[in-house]
């Protein structure tokens, strides 16, 4: 059955009656059931459920890190799901910026070389010991914008918890990515420095009409959203 929140003619992206189980051996664990929903051009929708619930495994299908074990991810009527592994990372590269809790930046380099990474993803090998030119003045003024104009050169290690969070949202959106998809982007924060990132968040759906899913367990999240989806036991609760 279709919940009554997707199979919209105007979504960005879908979830079809996803199912998804880990094998471990014998046992089969089943993490995501009939999962269906939609999701519209610059919204902001904050998926909620306890730890466990199944929602970073969800996040995953849906910017297609991961594959059901059944269903379908269409993106403007694009099975994703169905897609060769390269045409998917292709895909991917060009839909999708991730957020994650803990980062995931690049000790080794810079704030401006971990923003500038996505936009080296795909291009020609020649072109890769320089970064173009239009992405580095880009990546500039996002990280500029918020307000780490003199941290370029810095390292992570050098970076607070909130700047080093604040790099990887510029990263995730240096490809100008049509969904910005977010995994607890606030759970490794004290809660002023959560909600400075938030507001952040927020700000790059106002202005730059920017489509967010995140998924959370912060109720305090969940308050400002669009639109809220609750997850329990791998199940959308209606
Ligand atoms: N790669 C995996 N192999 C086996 N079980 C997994 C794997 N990833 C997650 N799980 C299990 O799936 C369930 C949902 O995990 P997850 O999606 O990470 O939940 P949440 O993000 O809501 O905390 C948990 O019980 C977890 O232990
Ligand atoms: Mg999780």
């Amino acid at each position: 059955m279709i919940a009554k929140n997707s199979a919209n003619g105007n979504s960005l992206l879908q979830a079809i009656n996803v199912f998804k189980e880990y094998k471990n051996g014998e046992r089969t664990l089943p993490v995501l059931h009939a999962i269906n929903l939609s999701i519209e051009k610059g919204e902001i929708v904050v998926i909620v459920g306890a730890s466990g619930a199944g929602k970073s495994t969800l996040l995953h299908i849906l910017g297609i890190l991961d594959t059901p074990t059944s269903g379908s991810v269409i993106y403007k009527g694009i099975n994703l799901t169905t897609l060769s592994a390269k045409k998917q990372a292709e895909m991917r590269n060009h839909i999708f910026g991730f957020v994650f809790q803990f980062y995931h930046l690049l000790p080794d380099f810079t704030a401006l070389e971990n923003v500038l990474l996505p936009s080296l993803i795909g291009s020609r090998p020649k072109n890769r010991n320089q970064a173009n030119e239009t992405y580095t003045n880009r990546a500039i003024s996002l990280l500029e914008r918020v307000g780490l104009g003199d941290r370029l050169t810095h390292k992570p290690s050098q970076l607070s918890g909130g700047e080093r969070q604040r790099v990887a949202i510029i990263r995730a959106l240096i490809n100008n990515p049509e969904l910005l998809l977010c995994d607890e982007p606030t759970g490794n924060l004290d809660t002023k420095t959560g909600h400075e990132i938030r507001e952040l968040i927020w700000d790059l759906n106002k202005t730059l009409n920017q489509t967010v899913v995140i998924v959370t367990h912060d109720e305090e999240i969940a308050k400002h959203a669009d639109r809220i989806i609750r997850i329990a036991d791998g199940r959308i609760l209606e």
